[in-house]
């Protein structure tokens, strides 16, 4: 069955990949589409509805994007603030330059048509040109004080146009326009987790040849984890999973790795042990970036040592996600993510790449590991480096140190999960310093090491504030682990910020 589906047509706004967001969230698939290739994609794919996206240049601009409407024809289609503007302009009305920019919370008058929708009348404004006279057919639907035609609608030709973002939560009512505008296109909101499962599965057996394979890396995170519990689904024993447990996840997750995939999965699961391999060559290694290229040769060597269990494999299976779709500018360029600690993979792992979640968002794909009966805490894992504890222990990085890390790690997250604050909380973690301090326990002097609590905030990792943890709950933390973890009299709690610091210590 194919569903019904919205275009969105970018025209370079801030917030497209938002109206997509906004669209999927009431179960009516949607992709974004560069006005570059819209006119064709609309012509052949027939989408149920089309969104024009805002842009920062104005119509009249030598430069600017464009699309000939007469694909549109027939089609519901909802202009936002640049989309209305060019849809005015296409249609014959008329667009000229604000008085004064207008860029903020505004009030909206909403006088009939999609934008009775709203009852809150606060809108979200960003623009400097707007519309000054609606082109035949259309009426005016909403005004504010400095914008006389806020929104416009041609109802016997679906044309609907508003100036203001109603995907930005600054518009407090955007989420009822969307939906309203769906459901006067027609939209019935037949999408859902199930489905996008359904529908991957058939593509997944459609695309890999009956006798071939695909190699599948998990590392123990979500997006792989996600992926590797779908191609199991979908070609079963030819979904061939490969874990390199390296020594350097979290307590007990290497275990939960080989328990999902290879018992409650009955995936093909391949687990390389490769303890020695990867400690021995970080005996002695204390430089950050010696560390980060020593584990990252180390993967490298274990693919190459293990080529010939691996080499039968046609697919490589790939977790890239939508966010870095759009991010690698066109939505048909394959671009093959490397892990970035990795140098380079060996030249037999060029393999044809299968990417079966190249259409989700993150929490999409969480929604999809748990319909796939994914452990609820594999789901909720929070992001974690590649070159995994490694880049948390300064100094050298020895199993004992490791052991260390990983308890306190336990200690400070199972506190925080039980207490419901681990929600809210991009990345948590504990870390080893690479001094000794002097204490007390029990009348005997210690002269151990410390470790760092760090918990951030973040949207996307480029910036990150430390989180307000109760101290109460810091106090207990730092006592347990003091209490029970060997080798540790001190604990910190780092509360700078990104920048000028960053996430992780190395
Ligand atoms: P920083 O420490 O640069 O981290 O603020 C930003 C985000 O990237 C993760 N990170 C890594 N991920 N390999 C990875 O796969 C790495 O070498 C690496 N270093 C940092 C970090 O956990 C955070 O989410």
């Amino acid at each position: 069955m194919t569903h019904q589906k919205v275009l969105v047509v970018d025209f370079g706004g801030q917030y497209t990949q938002l109206i997509v967001r906004r669209v999927r969230e009431q179960n009516v698939y949607s992709e974004m589409v560069p006005w570059t290739e819209a006119f064709q994609r609309i012509q052949t794919e027939k989408p149920t509805a089309v969104i024009l996206s805002g842009g920062p240049k104005s119509v009249f601009d030598a430069d600017s994007p464009t699309l000939d409407f007469t694909c549109l024809e027939g089609i519901p289609t909802l202009g936002i603030c640049y989309g209305q503007q060019l849809m005015a302009y296409k249609l014959g009305g008329k667009v000229e330059g604000a008085d004064h920019k207008e860029y903020g919370q505004r009030t909206l008058t909403m006088h009939h048509g999609l934008t009775h929708a709203m009852t809150n009348g606060q809108v979200w404004m960003s623009h400097g040109t707007q519309v000054t006279e609606v082109p035949a057919g259309f009426t005016i639907t909403a005004t504010t004080d400095s914008c006389p035609i806020a929104g416009m609608e041609d109802v016997s030709r679906q044309y609907y146009g508003i100036q203001f973002h109603p995907e930005v939560t600054h518009t407090p009512d955007g989420r009822k326009i969307i939906e309203a505008f769906l459901q006067v296109a027609g939209l019935k909101g037949d999408w859902s987790t199930e489905n996008f499962i359904e529908e991957e599965i058939k593509k997944i057996r459609a695309t890999v040849g009956e006798n071939e394979k695909v190699l599948c890396a998990v590392s123990g995170g979500v997006d792989s984890s996600v992926m590797a519990a779908l191609l199991i689904k979908a070609i079963g024993e030819r979904a061939i999973c490969v874990f390199v447990d390296h020594g350097l996840l979290r307590k007990g997750e290497a275990a939960q790795v080989i328990d999902t995939f290879g018992t409650h999965f009955q995936g093909n699961l391949i687990a390389f042990h490769e303890h020695d391999r990867f400690f021995g060559s970080l005996k002695g290694v204390k430089d950050p970036e010696s560390k980060r290229k020593s584990i990252g040769a180390n993967f490298v060597q274990v693919f190459e040592d293990h080529a010939n269990e691996l080499k039968g494999c046609d697919w490589l299976a790939q977790g890239t996600l939508y966010p870095d779709v759009i991010e690698s500018g066109s939505p048909t360029a394959a671009k093959i993510k490397t892990h970035h600690n990795v140098g380079g993979l060996p030249d037999w792992m060029r393999m044809k790449l299968i990417e079966p979640l190249r259409w989700l968002f993150k929490d999409e794909v969480r929604a999809v590991g748990r319909a796939l009966g994914l452990p609820e805490d594999m789901v909720d894992r929070e992001p974690f480096p590649g070159p995994g504890l490694g880049v948390r222990i300064l100094g050298e990085v020895t199993p004992e140190r490791v052991k260390m890390v990983q308890d306190a790690d336990w200690i400070f997250r199972s506190e925080l999960r039980s207490r419901g604050l681990n929600r809210g909380i991009w990345q948590s973690y504990a870390a080893l310093l690479d001094v000794k301090s002097v204490g007390v326990m029990g009348d005997e002097r210690t002269y151990e090491q410390p470790i760092v609590l760090r918990a951030v905030e973040s949207e996307d990792a480029m910036t990150a504030r430390a989180v307000n943890i109760p101290f109460d709950v810091l106090e207990l933390v730092a006592s347990r682990i003091v209490n029970e973890v060997d080798g540790v009299n001190r604990v910190f709690y780092d509360l700078t910020s990104k920048p000028p610091a960053t996430i992780e210590l190395e």
